[in-house]
């Protein structure tokens, strides 16, 4: 494989206040290629990130921001948390947009679309809402309050909104949650239908999206997911697209022709697809060497070409946080990491290239 190195990166201390040190490089990657730039040219809406903001670090971290709010770099940002309901509704009835509006205006000032992520889920919920005593009246009025609220406040500063995040178990039947439990079945209809009316009230042209994991390849749950889709179109129900989380691990990533032959099976039934979570971590370490490197670039690349090929209703490529310090996977994996496009200094690795040679359907010289 070739090494790629930023001849215009100096290494930078990601924790500078843990030495006495007088080294305070804060230079980051300049020059080209740029994803986003490079999305656009090919006809894609945006090649974005998830960003952990506010209430982290990466609020504040010079480096991180300067390569997150240029537009070559990212035309779409996603809030890796702070949209979740455990943050938007505490309390029953009472919402806090704080964090949010804080998201959305650093998106704006970029020139970012946001993924508003994410209405119903099982996990990230209000103590409230897991410990309540419901019937399935009561929790239904819940999550419609909850919806409309949301879609209603924010309007068309969401770009669209996953309206319900991870329903669907491996088999492809519902995953037990207090909605699913306590409504059936009927729950992802309703909240679905909740949406369109919101999105109705509003005049505005808000996409309304299901996202999950496991569905990027044929299998049940993607077989599934088609299902679910075609229940709320035989509705007059709104369904715009699928989030297609894109999670993977390094020499565990489906081929391109998988991932493909999953795209089009959305794009049949109507709808645009999105890599809405795109990371591929190393199961074990080590993150960093050459061999690694150059099979996460290559995993990269055929994940990213699928996009590419499959036409234009695959919108654009969304990664989850773009670098290795900043990534969600080393606290929820534990042992497992080195899954983001830039390292852990922020330097772009393999894949990066990889995937600017993806979006020009260039043979992949660092795979
Ligand atoms: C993750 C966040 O990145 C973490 O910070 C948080 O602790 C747990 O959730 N699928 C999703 C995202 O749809 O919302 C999850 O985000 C990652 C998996």
């Amino acid at each position: 494989m070739t090494t790629v190195l930023d001849s215009s990166f100096v290494l930078r201390p990601r924790v500078a206040s843990a030495c006495s040190c007088l080294v305070t490089p804060t230079s980051t990657p300049s020059g080209g290629p740029y994803l986003n730039q490079l999305m656009k040219s090919q006809g894609k809406l945006w090649f974005g990130t998830a960003a952990d903001i506010p209430g982290t670090d990466e609020t504040t971290d010079p480096a991180y921001l300067t390569i997150l709010t240029d537009p070559k770099n990212f035309g779409e940002m996603t809030p890796a948390n702070t949209m979740k309901f455990m943050f938007t509704e505490p309390e029953q009835g009472v919402f806090n947009y704080t964090g949010s509006d804080y998201f959305l205006d650093l998106a704006e000032k970029s020139g970012d679309l946001v993924r508003c992520h994410n209405l119903i889920w099982l996990s990230q919920l209000s103590p409230w809402v897991t410990e309540g005593n419901w019937t399935a009246e009561t929790l239904t009025a819940v999550m419609e309050n909850h919806i409309k609220t949301l879609i209603t406040h924010w309007s068309d500063r969401c770009y669209s909104w996953d309206v319900i995040n991870e329903a669907l178990a491996g088999n492809g039947s519902f995953s037990s949650s207090i909605w699913y439990d306590t409504i059936g079945p009927d729950y992802f209809h309703l909240a679905y239908q909740f949406a369109t009316e919101a999105v109705e009230a509003t005049g505005k042209d808000i996409k309304l999206y299901y996202n999950d994991y496991g569905i990027e390849s044929p299998g049940e749950k993607t077989t599934a997911t088609y299902a679910l889709i075609k229940d709320l179109q035989s509705r007059n129900i709104r369904i715009d697209g699928v989030g297609l989380e894109s999670h993977f691990e390094v020499g565990g990533t489906p081929s391109t022709a998988d991932q493909l032959e999953a795209m089009q099976g959305y794009i049949a039934l109507g709808v645009d697809v999105v890599q809405t979570e795109l990371d591929i971590r190393f199961p074990t370490a080590p993150y960093y060497n050459e061999t690694g490197q150059a099979e996460q670039a290559q995993d990269y690349y055929q994940s990213v070409a699928a996009c590419m090929l499959v036409g234009p209703h695959c919108i654009g490529t969304t990664v989850w946080d773009f670098d290795d310090y900043y990534s969600w996977v080393p606290s929820s994996f534990p042992g497992q990491g080195g899954a983001d496009i830039y390292n852990d200094t922020l330097q772009r690795k393999p894949a990066y290239y990889a995937i600017a040679e993806a979006i020009q359907g260039l043979p992949c010289t660092v795979c």
